[in-house]
């Protein structure tokens, strides 16, 4: 009798633990990468609007920047040299000496400057020059290409304007979780996107009952559909820099379409300029936060990184779970945009969702020279409730 309640416990044992490798670990959609041709991609982003909005984007994780160590980082064609001096705060400045352009990743940090490995001049955080070794006489104006910069959110921001307009929109305050919340785990990705494409996936309701239908789970999902229920709003005034896009998943039975109950989840995703997005996942099995932030590195190239949180004694596998499930389901969205092209008019019919809406928000992050393609926000045919 002991030896059969004993190889039940076992049996029940092996079957929970292969249940929940599949469920967290297993995904049938893995994401392609595909090979690019550089040529025709200078081709596809001619369609596209100009790679770089205005905003505030992330140049790197607080943490990969420690006291006394300088690195390089490219951002919007550019490169810059980010530091940490003594004090603990960060120096954001053109990475080419003014001197004679050497690399200052190469620099020394010497208290809260940067020196310079060429010829010895040191330059504060602003990348102004305040000592040169062999000169007593400092040129004017001797400073380094200088950036607006932050440190917030675990994270050090620059502020990009095409026209070098000081910040329009603040940081602060935006994500009181950090305060609470544990961080677990960041990734990086670089993707061959231009960030609107991104921006107007959120406006984009068709595409959620074909691209995220499916549940990620192998075997449930030949009986379990994903049912999506979405909607977008656009902020305005002084915080019009900011949307905020929700996503109530259910999970139904794929013959009879009826709900599971306590089976899905909620996602309020909030945009913030077109460098950031806040992800707050509510689900049964726990509470999820994922800042993604999005930087253009060149035409149709952004480095996009997630960075995990949750609160303090969420249980670990429910966050594994919930990562895989986003991280799945984000994937199927990049195997798409990292092919299309950009439809400046689009032929939209009712049911679409509100993509030229978006456009419209979207393009106060574009200014005169870096102007969005003109008539953008008219497409070539729009539904009554479009
Ligand atoms: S190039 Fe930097 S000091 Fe000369
Ligand atoms: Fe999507």
């Amino acid at each position: 009798m002991l030896l059969y309640f004993g190889l039940f416990l076992l049996t029940a044992l092996v079957l929970f633990v292969a249940v929940m490798y599949v469920l967290i670990f297993v995904r049938e959609k893995k994401r392609v990468r595909r090979e690019f041709d550089p040529e025709y991609e200078k081709k596809r982003a001619e369609h596209y609007p100009p790679p770089f909005p205005n905003g505030w984007f992330s140049l790197c994780s607080s943490d990969s920047v420690k006291k006394g160590q300088v690195i390089e980082v490219d951002a919007f064609g550019e490169k810059f040299a980010v530091f940490r001096g003594e004090d603990g705060k960060v120096g954001v400045m053109d990475v080419y000496c003014p001197h004679l352009n050497a690399n200052l990743a190469g620099a020394k940090v010497q208290g809260n400057s940067l020196v310079c490995p060429f010829h010895g001049w040191e330059f504060n955080r602003e990348g102004k020059c305040d000592h040169i070794p062999y000169c007593d006489k400092m040129p004017q104006n001797a400073a380094a290409r200088s950036w607006t910069f932050k440190e917030t959110w675990g994270l050090v921001l620059v502020w990009y304007h095409a026209e070098n307009e000081p910040p329009s929109w603040e940081t602060d305050g935006e994500i009181p979780e950090l305060d609470t919340y544990k961080f677990h785990t960041k990734t990086e990705d670089i993707l061959r996107i231009h960030l609107q494409d991104f921006a107007e996936n959120g406006a984009d309701f068709a595409h959620f009952g074909f691209v995220h239908n499916l549940l990620t789970i192998p075997i449930a999902n030949r009986f379990i559909d994903v049912r999506h229920t979405v909607n977008i709003d656009f902020y305005e005034g002084e915080r019009r820099h900011t949307a905020s896009f929700t996503d109530q998943a259910d999970l139904v039975w794929k013959k009879s379409r009826e709900e599971i109950p306590h089976a899905g989840g909620n996602a309020v995703v909030t945009f913030y300029g077109p460098g950031f997005l806040v992800f707050r996942f509510t689900t049964k099995i726990g509470k999820m936060l994922l800042v993604k932030t999005f930087t253009p590195l060149g035409p149709l190239k952004v480095r996009m990184n997630d960075y995990i949180y949750a609160p303090k004694g969420t249980f670990p596998l429910s966050i594994k779970y919930l990562m895989n499930e986003a991280g799945a389901q984000f994937h199927d969205d990049i195997n798409i945009w990292e092919r299309k092209n950009f439809a400046i008019r689009p032929m939209l019919v009712k049911g679409d969702g509100p993509i030229m809406k978006m456009r419209t928000w979207y393009s106060q992050f574009y200014s005169d020279k870096n102007n969005a393609i003109k008539g953008l926000t008219k497409p070539a045919m729009t539904a009554e409730n479009n």
